[in-house]
């Protein structure tokens, strides 16, 4: 008998152990993904209403779970017990009147943080120094947006992200770049089925509803009012501007992990987007690549080029020429991918592709190549890029770029023996033309 309950008594000892690891296992707030650990006034916001929602609930369970516990031993059943049923207070005006009054009261104290946080994660502020003209240094800004603050076109596809910057005249997909400390107004549509826009780190989520246009905004870091009312530091000055620079290049610029989070088909957990926040001068420098875009592998004009593939693509030669050959030809890929620069690759269907080479993941963040100190890894890339091309389909089952090539892209074999879709060799050249898209 005794040897049983001490059995017994380990096996509950080991058993809670596990119960706590599992438990705490779970409680690392620091991570991509986290929404406690946040880094702008939206997510701040949320995170505080959230808390205020815990500690309400938590009062209330505490409350309850007392009363309970203390009428459980108060009135349980003793051996012997001859005491009498006790007094039964249902009904009882106080009670039931106090109990209602008590509900309300909390939900009261719920309701109206929650409503003043819906308006202010609705109005997109207006922040002088986010207005476009106050720090955005690049050129061909029409003078009637530089009131403005940057707007970005979010449109969620079956399963990928296009970026569209309006007022700079640039598209990006699956890794925005925005701004530290300044207001961001987006715009969210969707062209297919509902998805969901959510950046943990820095704003909650909208949703992209086919047929309507969401707006919400978005800013990472605090801008230098509120950087300063948060550090109880007043005034102007040189010295104070540099240590919100400071402020921000060491805790906001960064690389966030976003994540589609309304199911939308079955590669919807292979949705995700990356944002980079970068500095003003970052920014601006980002900007002027993506309006450029790409030269030719070969330094010759693009007129050039095109006029040596137009008669003779054999006198294009070098794995690069050969890459871009394929994109323009066999492989199709410019029907559906524009890549800045290129006057023929000006598809609008798939991902746009400037600069592809220098995003840290493809396919819409599902296939990373981002080294441990934030380099790309280019030996990952070029595995990323092959494997993408190769086999669509088992990367992100559904997509779009496998259907509309009638089920593959690479190695499939016609009757006649001949290479029906991509080679091998084939896919190894469009994957290093891809990477040099940077
Ligand atoms: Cu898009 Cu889930």
């Amino acid at each position: 008998m005794k040897t049983i309950s001490n059995g017994l008594t380990r096996f509950i000892q080991y058993f809670s152990a596990l119960i706590v690891v599992a438990f705490l296992g779970g409680c690392n707030l620091d991570t991509r993904m986290s929404t406690f650990v946040t880094k702008g006034p939206i997510a701040e916001e949320q995170l505080s209403l959230f808390m205020l929602t815990v500690w309400v609930t938590f009062a209330v369970f505490i409350v309850v779970g007392g009363v309970f516990v203390y009428a459980v031993i108060k009135f349980r059943e003793r051996p012997n017990d001859d005491r009498p049923m006790p007094s039964q207070g249902h009904g009882n005006p106080l009670v039931e009147i106090g109990l209602i009054g008590a509900s309300i009261l909390l939900l009261v104290i719920i309701a109206v943080p929650t409503l003043q946080a819906i308006w202010f994660t609705q109005d997109t502020p207006d922040d002088p120094e986010s207005r476009l003209g106050s720090w955005y240094r690049g050129e061909g800004l029409a003078e009637e947006e530089a009131e403005n603050p940057l707007i970005i076109k979010v449109i969620g596809y079956q399963w990928w992200w296009a970026f569209e910057y309006p007022q700079l005249g640039i598209t990006t997909a699956n890794e925005m770049v925005i701004p530290a400390g300044k207001v961001v107004h987006l715009e969210l549509r969707s062209v297919d089925v509902i998805h969901s826009f959510w950046l943990p780190r820095i704003a909650g989520k909208v949703d992209l509803i086919p047929g309507r246009t969401n707006a919400m905004w978005i800013q990472a870091g605090d801008n230098f009012v509120k950087w300063k009312e948060k550090k109880g530091l007043a005034g102007e000055g040189p010295e104070l501007r540099a240590d919100y620079a400071t402020y921000l290049k060491d805790e906001i610029h960064n690389y966030y992990y976003g994540q589609c989070a309304e199911f939308c088909g079955e590669s919807h957990a292979r949705m995700l987007f990356r944002a980079t926040v970068v500095g003003d001068e970052a920014f601006t420098a980002w900007v002027a690549d993506e309006k450029t875009g790409h030269a030719t592998p070969d330094g010759k004009s693009w007129d050039e080029w095109y006029s040596a593939y137009d008669k003779n693509p054999e006198q294009l030669t070098g794995d690069l020429n050969d890459g871009l050959k394929l994109f323009m030809g066999r492989g199709k890929c410019a029907t559906c991918h524009k890549v800045q620069g290129n006057p023929r690759a000006l598809g609008v269907a798939g991902p746009n592709l400037t600069n592809v080479g220098s995003r840290q993941s493809i396919a819409a963040g599902w296939l990373n190549h981002r080294a441990e100190d934030g380099s790309i890894d280019l030996e990952q890339q070029y595995d990323n890029f092959y494997k993408w091309i190769h086999e669509p389909n088992v990367v992100k089952p559904g997509n779009l770029m496998w259907k509309a090539n009638g089920g593959g892209i690479g190695e499939l074999i016609d009757e006649n023996g001949e290479p029906a879709l991509l080679t091998e060799e084939e896919i190894n050249k469009l994957s290093l033309y891809l990477q040099s898209l940077k």
